[in-house]
């Protein structure tokens, strides 16, 4: 079996990581021990352009316990668990490509490898596989059934590709789930965030203020937990409505360029690219520190930070400090990756079971289903996130009320009124 990883020897300690991960993922768990009875992916192959962490070293278990053969590279270049791409090769028999720390090239050459496999379905984080089919591997689309996407940043790329008529081939964007963005997007965009910057830099949350770039759902998670911490939190926005939540929520909205001048840290959950760019680094404070949480580093106009500086020097794993020109230190984390994948460990088990519960049952629903699906962004079916709502709240010992026949009617009739 062909792989590509760091170094076997670091399996021990990745076996063990991934079994830690394994006990709070109870609903991905259900799903493998059906997948193991049923056999329901047998002859397939499922190729996996994801971040290698234990939580998708667990969903790999799973598509694997299925009958499938699997194969798995990384989705960013600085997500990478070493110890985890390790024992995913040694002790459960996945072919990886994935290495943090690796060059475009070797990226590239990784998500390749995955396509050398002639994969009949796969799974994206952020589309670059499926980009990649698109352009230089395009002779493989008609191989290809379907496709799961992962992120918010990979969704909008695809329908801008449906929109363009590019896209050839179905897609579920899992992304969409409520089992999904509410959840990872929310809770584990927000505490993994936290934790990337204070394993980057030790900064005390407390009476810091947080510049928060964007107020989707990874962004209104991360401002709460700041807030939760005792940061003074402002929130940027492009979007009418999501700045009147923000402000409901709490928090004082302002443009960039104002932010820019009042932030002591700054992060970025948008989507979009150059969302801070040198005329706002220009009136930052001196030590600013400023980071990414949306999937890629395009979200920082780090050339132009490159431009407007006289020096750059690596003051602690994961920062660098650039000093500008007027003199002020702006301490860049993570190469402008995200910084929750890159400084911490992504989002914790119990919240990315719901995601790759998803992940699971839309590979499944795509088996069952490709036929009859077109070249388009399809939402996760409501059976399946709500049949992953029910099992995690099985998980979780809570149980809910049911509607009463009276109120089942009454919710079905328009003739009952004042
Ligand atoms: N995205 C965010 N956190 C993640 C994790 N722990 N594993 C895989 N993908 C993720």
């Amino acid at each position: 079996m062909k792989s590509d990883v760091k170094d076997l020897e670091l399996a021990k300690i990745g076996k063990k990581r991934i079994e830690w991960a394994e006990m709070q993922m109870p609903v991905l768990n259900l799903i493998k021990e059906r997948f193991k009875k049923e056999k329901p992916f047998a002859g397939k192959r499922i190729g996996a352009c994801l971040h290698v962490t234990c939580e998708t070293a667990n969903l790999m278990r799973s598509l694997k316990a299925s009958g499938a053969e699997i194969i798995l590279c990384a989705s960013n270049p600085l997500s990478t668990q070493d110890d985890v791409a390790a024992s995913l090769v040694k002790d459960y028999g996945i072919s990886v490509y994935a290495i943090k720390g690796e060059d475009k090239k070797t990226y590239y050459k990784h998500l390749n490898a995955v396509l050398d496999f002639n994969p009949d379905i796969t799974l994206d984080d952020g589309a670059d596989l499926i980009s990649l089919l698109h352009s230089k591997r395009q002779k493989q689309i008609k191989n290809v059934i379907g496709s799961m996407e992962e992120t918010t940043t990979g969704v909008i790329r695809l329908r801008a590709m449906e929109k363009d008529k590019a896209l050839k081939l179905p897609i579920i964007a899992v992304n969409d789930a409520l089992t999904k963005h509410l959840f990872d997007n929310r809770y584990g965009t927000g505490q993994s965030t936290i934790d990337g910057i204070i394993r980057a830099t030790g900064v005390l949350f407390a009476g810091q203020t947080v510049v928060v770039v964007g107020y989707g759902w990874c962004g209104r998670g991360f401002a709460m937990r700041s807030k939760g911490l005792g940061a003074n939190v402002i929130v940027c926005e492009i979007d009418p409505i999501k700045a009147i939540e923000a402000s409901m929520d709490g928090f004082i909205v302002m443009p960039m360029q104002k932010a820019a001048s009042l932030g002591d840290i700054f992060c970025t959950l948008t989507g979009d690219i150059n969302v801070i760019n040198s005329n706002h680094f220009k009136k930052m404070k001196d030590n600013a520190i400023v980071c990414n949480s949306g999937h890629f580093n395009s979200e920082i106009d780090i050339d132009g930070l490159k431009k407007i500086s006289k020096s750059v020097k690596s003051v602690n794993t994961f920062v660098e400090q650039y000093v500008l020109s007027n003199g002020k230190k702006i301490n860049l984390l993570a190469e402008g990756r995200l910084i929750n994948l890159s400084a911490a460990e992504g989002h914790p088990a119990s919240v990315m079971d719901m995601s790759f519960a998803n992940q699971a049952l839309c590979v499944e629903y795509v088996i069952k289903n490709y036929k009859k699906l077109g070249s388009k962004v399809y939402s996760v079916p409501k059976e399946i996130d709500e049949k992953v709502a029910k099992l995690k709240l099985d998980s979780m010992g809570i149980k809910i009320d049911k509607l009463t026949l009276e109120q089942k009617k009454y919710l079905n009739s328009w003739k009952m009124g004042t």
